[in-house]
This record gives C-alpha cells, sequence and structure tokens, in this order.
C-alpha cells in the first residue's frame, strides 16, 4: 500500500499519469492535488473519478501548510510533482506567474515533503519532480535538411526519421534556460537537487522532450492547430516554422514515469524522449494532410491557412533529447511511431469535439466552480 500525491493531476500530462496509475495499482490510493487553474480540467479524468483508489483535492501546491496538513492526515510516502505554469507563451507575458508556481511551489512542496518524512527516515519515500529539456536551452541547427540521426527508437522508426544536428540533450549537459517558463522550471529543479543533496530527501528529476496527444490545452501547437484546421480558421506558424522540436506520446511519457518512480536512483536525473525531431513547418503539413483525410476534405485542401507571423521572442531553435541513459538503465522505450501516434491524436480531437468546444468555450472551468471551493 502506497498512498502517492501527484501534483497537476487534472492538466495534460498530470491526467495520463493519475489514469496509469489508478488503473495499474488498485492497492495504491492516488491523490490529485491540483488548483484547477485554467489549465486543470477535471473532465480529463471523468472515466476514473469514481474509483475507490482516486481522490481529488483542490489545493495550490504553494500552500504549504495544507499540503502539510494534506500528507500527514494521509499518510503520503510519493509526491509525483507536475503543477506547473507550462505556456511559454504566457510566461513571456506574467513571469511571475511562473516564478510563483514552478519555483516557490516547488520549494513549498519540498519543505512538506522534507518535514513530514525526515522525523520518520526517507526510507520507502519518494520525491519525484517533473521537468522539461527546455531547461538546456537550445541546440544547433548544422543541418537544415536532416542527417541521419546516431539514434533510433519506435517512436523514429517511421517514415520521418533525421536529426538537424550532431548535438542532444544528455543530462550532464549545462543549464541555459532562455523563456521565463524554462528559467523557472530550471530554477525548480536546482531546488530539488539542493533538497537532496543537503537534506537528504530522495528526489528523483527528469527531463522530457515535447509531450503530444489527447487532453492537451488547446493553446500548444498540436491541438491548436488541429482545431483550427478542423474550423478552417488561419494557422499562426511562428518566423519561418523551420524551429526544431521532440515530439513523444504522452502516454510514453506517463509509462515511463511509472518505471522511474518505481525503479529509478535516487538523487539521479533521466532525460526522457524517442528521438523524434520534427521542424515545424513539416509537423503542420502531415497535421492538415490527417485532418482533410478523416474528415474526408480532398489533400491539401487546407494548406492555405498557413500563416507565417512574427516570431516568438527567444524562440528557442531545437530541441534534441538523448535518452539513451533511460533506455540502457531502465529498458524504457516509446510505444508508438510518430505517424501512428499522429492518426490517434487527430482522431482523438475529432472524435471528442465536445471536450475541445467545453474548453474553448469556458464551460469547464463553469462546472467544477461550485463542486469545489477554494482553500
Ligand atoms: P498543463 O498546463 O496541461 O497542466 C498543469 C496542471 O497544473 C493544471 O492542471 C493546473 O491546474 C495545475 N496547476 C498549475 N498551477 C498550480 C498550482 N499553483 N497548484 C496546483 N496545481 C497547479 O501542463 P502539462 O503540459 O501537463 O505539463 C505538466 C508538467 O510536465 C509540467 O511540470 C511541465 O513543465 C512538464 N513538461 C511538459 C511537457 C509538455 O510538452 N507539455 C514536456 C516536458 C515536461
Ligand atoms: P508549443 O506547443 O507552445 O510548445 P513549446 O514552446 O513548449 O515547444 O510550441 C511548439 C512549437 O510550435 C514552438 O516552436 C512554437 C511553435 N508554435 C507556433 O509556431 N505557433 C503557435 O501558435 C504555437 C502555439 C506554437
Amino acid at each position: 500500500m502506497r498512498t502517492i500525491i501527484i501534483t497537476g493531476g487534472a492538466g495534460f500530462i498530470g491526467s495520463h499519469v493519475v489514469r496509469l496509475f489508478v488503473n495499474k495499482y488498485p492497492d495504491y490510493k492516488i491523490i490529485n492535488l491540483d488548483k484547477l487553474t485554467y489549465a486543470g480540467n477535471l473532465a480529463n479524468l471523468r472515466d476514473i473519478e469514481d474509483r475507490p483508489n482516486y481522490k481529488f483535492v483542490k489545493m495550490d501546491i504553494c500552500d504549504f501548510e495544507g499540503v502539510l496538513e494534506l500528507m500527514r492526515a494521509e499518510h503520503v510516502d510519493g509526491i509525483i510533482h507536475l503543477a506547473a505554469e507550462s505556456h511559454v507563451d504566457r510566461s513571456i507575458k506574467d513571469p511571475f506567474t511562473f516564478a510563483q508556481t514552478n519555483v516557490m511551489g516547488t520549494l513549498s512542496l519540498l519543505q512538506a515533503a522534507k518535514t513530514y518524512w525526515e522525523p520518520m527516515g526517507w526510507e520507502g519515500k519518494r520525491f519525484y519532480h517533473i521537468s522539461t529539456d527546455e531547461v538546456y536551452g537550445a541546440l544547433e541547427m548544422t543541418d537544415p535538411s536532416g542527417i541521419e540521426p546516431p539514434f533510433t527508437t519506435k517512436a523514429s522508426s517511421g517514415k520521418h526519421h533525421l536529426a538537424y544536428g550532431s548535438k542532444f540533450f544528455t543530462e550532464d549537459l549545462k543549464y541555459q534556460p532562455h523563456s521565463p517558463y524554462s528559467a523557472a522550471k530550471a530554477s525548480s529543479d536546482h531546488f530539488v537537487r539542493a533538497f537532496h543533496d543537503t537534506y537528504g530527501l530522495p528526489t528523483i528529476v527528469t527531463n522530457c522532450s515535447n509531450n503530444y496527444g489527447p487532453y492537451q490545452f488547446p493553446e500548444k501547437l498540436i491541438p491548436l492547430f488541429i482545431n483550427n484546421i478542423r474550423h478552417r480558421k488561419p494557422l499562426p506558424v511562428y518566423g519561418k516554422g523551420e524551429n526544431v522540436r521532440d515530439w513523444l506520446y504522452v502516454e510514453d511519457h506517463a509509462r515511463a514515469i511509472d518505471l522511474i518512480f518505481h525503479k529509478g536512483v535516487i538523487g539521479d536525473t533521466y532525460n526522457i524522449g524517442g528521438f523524434n525531431e520534427w521542424k515545424n513547418i513539416d509537423i503542420i503539413k502531415v497535421l492538415i494532410g490527417t485532418v482533410d483525410r478523416l474528415l474526408g476534405r480532398p489533400e491539401g485542401a487546407d494548406m492555405d491557412l498557413i500563416t507565417y507571423v512574427t516570431d516568438r521572442a527567444g524562440h528557442d531553435l531545437r530541441y534534441a533529447i538523448d535518452s539513451s541513459k533511460l533506455q540502457r538503465e531502465l529498458g524504457w522505450e516509446p510505444s508508438l511511431q510518430f505517424e501512428e501516434g499522429i492518426e490517434k491524436t487527430v482522431r482523438w480531437y475529432l472524435d471528442n469535439q465536445d471536450w475541445m468546444d467545453n474548453v474553448t468555450s469556458g464551460d469547464y472551468q463553469k462546472y467544477y466552480e461550485n463542486m469545489y471551493s477554494n482553500r
């Protein structure tokens, strides 16, 4: 029997992690601790919300006393920490909220875990912090036409199989964040390591590449563009669309989190990614082709929706994760080829227009407003 708090469980990745743990571990008690910001949506968890091993608590991670009280009341022995402000464009407009939640919130959680666990000893306890590859900054694009990459996984073994440079993010790389989002995440990673090195708190940090899949808030590239293509709205491509991101299907990330939470080495760091680099413009063309095909529109009918707009300030050129440590040491591999993952994802958004309408109209927030009062 374990009792685990998953923070940010009403968000995109958190909801997949909560679902996986609730389904896979009926003997665990899973507590979803979430403030329900604009990005939190309990409709993401409707299929498991009545399970006896699941509980939702509306709380801000910055609420040190509240978290400590909850840990004591529930005898919590594990924390998987995903709650964060996560959108780069928002961080450019409002960096304070990012520092508050991502830095102060993480510090508050660390201090609550230390306060509760230290007197009883660290045995069996675990604080797992979920971070991003964006903390490493941007990689050079040494070959814009793409080269055969030195690594491969199932995710990257489809039709498209390219690297756009010879350097990759490895765990020992210096942190060089550029956006307020990644600076705040980098800072939270440093605090987590400091709590391990200073007090002995049993921590693990993972840095993952861009995720895609069902339940992602439609401010992020893939769900936003699927929805816009469906409604024939312009697709705002930042700059020239040449920026490269490394994409991983969200359920593969959740499986990695499960594996690392149970088998990862305390105090260690693992990079998570599928060696699956794509230029934005190429992904966008795949999305247009897939949506048009699934909706029975003529092939390429919506290519003219592509609209080049002013580039994002400080836009990182290329992200590419080297996840060979995780593959070598814990045997993790992504399960899906990218083409399969994108097809599944587009189908999910087209089949779940109610979910999308609920989010874009803001109704999802009204629905839960009366069910949970703020602490
Ligand atoms: P998201 O924005 O979809 O969800 C964030 C969740 O955290 C929401 O449910 C929100 O209500 C909650 N939250 C925000 N502030 C809170 C607070 N102060 N107290 C309690 N809850 C709060 O984010 P996501 O894309 O699912 O990302 C989850 C985590 O994974 C983040 O830590 C992010 O940095 C990291 N990550 C994301 C990606 C990605 O591609 N999305 C990639 C790598 C790492
Ligand atoms: P995003 O999904 O915001 O993730 P991140 O910034 O964390 O990588 O963006 C993915 C890429 O798509 C990024 O290079 C920015 C670009 N982008 C656009 O070109 N237009 C858009 O409207 C959005 C949201 C993103």
